[in-house]
């Protein structure tokens, strides 16, 4: 902080919402601003006991005081925008920029109905790749042209970059993950667009040296959903067996599983210029280590699992997530 930047290390879902969620509350960001691809992402939040699945809206929402924002870089879906607004109750704290991409019937027709995307790489169906070519052919239809979304525009560069100057803390949620990326993920089977840190504080208008920290988040094992390389994968059944088994927010999709994949983290660490890790689903390996919320009280094996993790990496593990609610987590900045 003031301005951190978070994204994801392996192939997306690694509960960056969650994460996301804590910090807004614990570190009072008055801003959260969503960068990454668009509402093929799914975040899934528990808060006081109800579990909420966003696509558009950043997931601080926990944080009242958090202004939810949507940077020009992001590709919106106005009915799935307007829905999680109206659901959330956030109408007075939610804005987008008006140089935001519309996604519109006719791309999501052509994602679902072309063989070579939702068949061959398996994508979320959601319009954004075919959405993205008509931006880059820069014929695509702006926030600005849609009247339904007049009372939410706002010069989102200039709120974040003013807020910071005012030295408020300023949260950029990225979406995806680094393996998903356009530029430096397992191509052909990736997203629309590079979503390392680097694009996506594009996305919102905070340039390189304006970027305070940037903290990929791992999951403990490794997850995918669609297709494309996944090193060690395990076989649905040992993926149960495991109870590393779990479906998407948005497809519903059962996601694959491998064993966490040091040498794809060292190399997201690069990619990205992590400053600070999360570590998610702790409990799920390490079953005794659910609910606990300081690093002493961790389960033994737990340790050396971060520990070998931060030896391996060269950065430190800061967050550690032991259960899907916002609370259940371990905050070690303060030791590091
Ligand atoms: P994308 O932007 O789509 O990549 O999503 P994401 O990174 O926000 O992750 P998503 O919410 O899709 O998946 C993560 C899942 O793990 C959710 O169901 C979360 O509730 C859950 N989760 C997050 N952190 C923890 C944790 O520390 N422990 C447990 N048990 N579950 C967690
Ligand atoms: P698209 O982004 O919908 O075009 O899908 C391209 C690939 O990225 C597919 O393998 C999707 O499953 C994957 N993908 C896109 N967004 C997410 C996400 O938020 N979490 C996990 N996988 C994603
Ligand atoms: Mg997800």
């Amino acid at each position: 902080m003031p301005s951190l930047v978070l994204v994801g290390g392996f192939y997306g879902d690694e509960g960056k919402g969650k994460i996301v969620s804590y910090l807004a509350k614990k570190d009072n960001c008055t801003i959260a601003v969503r960068g990454g691809v668009g509402p093929n992402a799914g975040h899934s939040i528990v808060w006081q006991g109800k579990t909420y699945g966003l696509r558009m809206l950043p997931s601080a929402f926990v944080n009242p005081k958090t202004r939810l924002m949507i940077g020009p870089g992001v590709l919106v879906n106005p009915e799935i925008f307007l829905k999680e607004v109206t659901e959330l109750g956030a109408e007075r704290r939610s804005s987008l920029d008006p140089l935001c991409a519309i996604i519109e019937q006719k791309h999501i027709d052509l994602d679902r109905g072309s063989e070579h995307l939702s068949g061959k790489i398996g994508t979320t169906g959601t319009g954004t790749g075919p959405c993205n070519v008509d931006r880059v052919n820069r014929i695509v239809k702006l926030a600005r042209d849609v009247p339904e979304l007049n009372g939410y525009l706002a010069d989102i560069p200039v709120a974040v970059n003013l807020a910071l100057e005012k030295g408020e803390n300023v949260l950029v949620e990225g979406t995806q993950g680094t393996f998903l990326s356009l530029f430096h993920g397992s191509y052909p089977y990736v997203t629309s667009k590079d979503v390392t840190a680097s694009s996506i504080a594009a996305d919102v208008g905070l340039g390189p040296t304006n970027v305070d920290d940037v903290l990929v988040t791992f999951k403990a094992y490794v997850t995918r959903v669609g297709a494309g390389f996944l090193k060690d994968e395990l076989s649905a059944e040992e993926t149960s067996k495991r109870g590393w088994a779990e479906f998407g927010t948005v497809t519903k999709r059962q996601r694959r599983a491998a064993p966490f994949d040091y040498d794809l983290a060292r190399r997201a660490v690069m990619l990205n210029g992590a400053t600070q890790i999360a570590i998610t689903k702790l409990d799920v390996v390490f079953p005794d280590a659910k609910g606990v919320n300081t690093y002493k009280n961790l389960p033994a094996e737990a340790k050396d699992f971060i520990k070998r993790i931060e030896d391996e990496v060269s950065v430190p593990v800061t967050i550690i997530g032991t259960g899907p609610s916002v609370e259940e987590v371990v905050d070690r900045r303060d030791e590091i």
